[in-house]
């Protein structure tokens, strides 16, 4: 979807991010909210050769899984006049041209306000993408993501920060896939400055 067709002549848009947009929108919006979407799960199932790795060592980030059963937590961002048109074609490049993000319209649960959803877009990597890596332990995740980085950082910072949000943004969040991947990925790397 272009960013045009996106907006269709609405003046505000809801962005929900779960990656690294939790912690780094980098766009101008009018207000966030801390909140989940219905209907998917946030796997570290896609492959990034752009902002946390490069062709050789492709690092690993989040995308949404479809599951009836699961939600997902993370922020939302209201855009609206201007803001909108230039957080859109500025994500346009940041997460579908560099990193394979497909974009769809969820609803948006914001905390405490779970009567009033509001429609959202969020940046969704299908398993058809190239760059898709698929299921892998958490073992092996965490020690891709221990070694990878790219032009945004390191794929240790993408982790970490997103871990960070869930600990103190949504505490009540049981997250078991997020923390037992940062948990195999800062055991590699105690591991390798004991190596040093
Ligand atoms: C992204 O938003 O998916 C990439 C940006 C980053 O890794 O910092």
């Amino acid at each position: 979807m272009k960013p045009q067709d996106i907006l269709s002549g609405k003046s505000s848009l809801w962005i929900f991010g779960y990656g690294s947009l939790v912690w780094k929108p980098d766009f101008k919006y009018k207000r966030s909210r801390v909140g989940y979407i219905q209907g998917y799960k946030r796997r570290f199932w896609h492959g990034d050769n752009f902002h946390r790795g490069n062709d050789e060592l492709p690092g690993r980030v989040v995308t949404l899984i479809e599951d009836d059963d699961a939600s997902t937590w993370g922020v939302a961002f209201e855009v609206s006049g201007a803001q909108a048109e230039e957080s859109l074609k500025y994500l346009n490049v940041r997460e579908t041209v560099c990193g394979g993000y497909l974009t769809k319209m969820v609803d948006f649960y914001p905390e405490g306000e779970e009567s009033s959803a509001v429609p959202a877009l969020v940046y969704i990597a299908t398993s058809d993408n190239p760059l898709y890596l698929g299921p892998a332990s958490a073992e092996e995740i965490g020690a891709q993501i221990a070694v990878c980085q790219g032009k945004s950082g390191h794929n240790l910072e993408y982790l970490l920060r997103l871990a960070e949000f869930m600990r103190e943004s949504c505490p009540h969040v049981e997250d078991g896939h997020l923390f037992a991947i940062e948990a195999a990925a800062l055991s590699v790397v105690a591991l390798l400055l004991v190596a040093q």
